[in-house]
Parts: structure tokens; C-alpha cells; sequence
């Protein structure tokens, strides 16, 4: 029986996050985990360019050419199962998996969020919109939060959540890099390792 959690990556873009979780891995901060697949649902995603670098073998599932989001989770299914996976972590995943999906994996799909969820979260709430939103509603404080992934988008049980401090001059672009270098890279590394540390204590891995 494998001593770490396996961990497989789920992207679809640049994959700052993805890299932080591999510095973490290299530096001994994820120690109880492992990642040992890195699929994307983009065929141009940076973030494959980063695994591989890495030496991270990847998979690109692509939902039009599977034919549905149905065949896309049959077949990531499928990839976990043969990949005997653990935990899987969404870094800048943007596509909603079905209840049907989740449901299978109760506590073990794990995704960041760049607000302080309840606020600015939810179906549509991705990317730069979210740093927008937070703008126009005049919070003074954000951040990043990591949390388990339900059928209820953005829903699932918090795991950890880091504030950063919104400026007077602060646009959406330059909110999202803070919240990113303050926050999220730092909180999803974290709480990567204390998921995985839970799991191989209740596996006994
Ligand atoms: C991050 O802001 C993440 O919180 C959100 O999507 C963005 C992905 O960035 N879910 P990257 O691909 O990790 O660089």
C-alpha cells in the first residue's frame, strides 16, 4: 500500500497554482501526498507545459470530443481509478462536475476559490469576474479559500481561508495577482498536505 495520498491535478489554464503545489512538493511542504497526474480539459493549457516539465505524466480529456459531459466523467473516472487516485485537487479548473461525480468522491475533490467564500462565489463567479465584483461591491478585504467540492458549485465544506487586503488604487487585474501571491498559492499547498495527511491517517496508507 502506497504511503502518500495520490493526488491527481485537474487544469485548464496557466496553472500558477498547479506550480505552487509542485514547488510545495519539491521544498517538503506536500510530504503526505503525492501528485502523480495532471489532466486538463484544455488541449493548449500552460499547465500541461508545467507537469511535463515537472515530469508529471498528463492527460487531456476533452468534453466535444468525448461527446458530453457525461463521457467527459466516464472517462476522468476511469483515468482516477486506473491512476489509483486519492485526492484530487481543482487548480483553476473551470468546468462544474456533476452531482453524480462528486457524489463518488465524498471528500476527496478538493478546489480554490479566489474570494472569501459566501462572498463572490457560485456559477459564473471565475476568473477575473470575481476580483471585479469584489470591486464594484467595495469590500475592503478579500482573499482565497480552499474548500471540498459538492454538487453545490463553490458549496462544499471550507477547509482554510487567507484574507488580503484590497487597495484603494486596486484593479481587477492587479487584485487577482495579489490575491494569488498572498493567498492562493500559499493556502492550496497547505491544505494539500493537511487533506493528505488526513487520508493516509484514516487509509492507513
Ligand atoms: C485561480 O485564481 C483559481 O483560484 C481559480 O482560477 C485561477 C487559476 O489560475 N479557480 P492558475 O491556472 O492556477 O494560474
Amino acid at each position: 500500500m502506497a504511503e502518500k495520498a495520490r493526488i491527481a491535478v485537474l487544469v485548464s489554464g496557466g496553472g500558477t497554482n498547479l506550480q505552487a503545489l509542485i514547488k510545495a512538493q519539491t521544498r517538503g511542504v506536500l510530504h503526505s501526498g503525492e501528485i502523480v497526474l495532471v489532466v486538463s480539459n484544455q488541449a493548449q493549457a500552460y499547465a500541461l507545459e508545467r507537469a511535463k516539465k515537472a515530469g508529471i505524466p498528463t492527460l487531456t480529456l476533452l468534453r466535444k470530443e468525448l461527446g458530453g459531459q457525461a463521457a467527459f466523467e466516464k472517462a476522468l473516472a476511469e483515468a482516477l481509478e486506473k491512476n489509483q487516485i486519492d485526492l484530487v485537487i481543482l487548480a483553476g479548473f473551470l468546468s462544474i462536475l456533476s452531482g453524480d461525480f462528486t457524489s463518488r468522491y465524498p471528500k476527496r475533490i478538493i478546489n480554490i476559490h479566489p474570494s472569501l467564500i459566501p462572498a463572490f462565489c457560485g456559477a459564473g463567479y471565475y476568473g477575473l469576474r470575481v476580483h471585479e465584483e469584489a470591486l464594484k461591491y467595495g469590500v475592503k478585504v478579500t482573499g482565497a479559500t480552499v474548500h471540498y467540492v459538492n454538487e453545490v458549485p463553490d458549496g462544499g465544506e471550507i477547509i482554510a481561508q487567507k484574507a488580503v487586503t484590497v487597495r484603494e488604487d486596486d484593479t481587477p487585474e492587479t487584485l487577482q495577482k495579489r490575491v494569488m501571491r498572498l493567498a492562493e498559492w500559499k493556502l492550496l499547498p497547505a491544505a494539500a498536505e493537511m487533506v493528505s495527511q488526513k487520508l493516509t491517517e484514516r487509509n492507513g496508507l
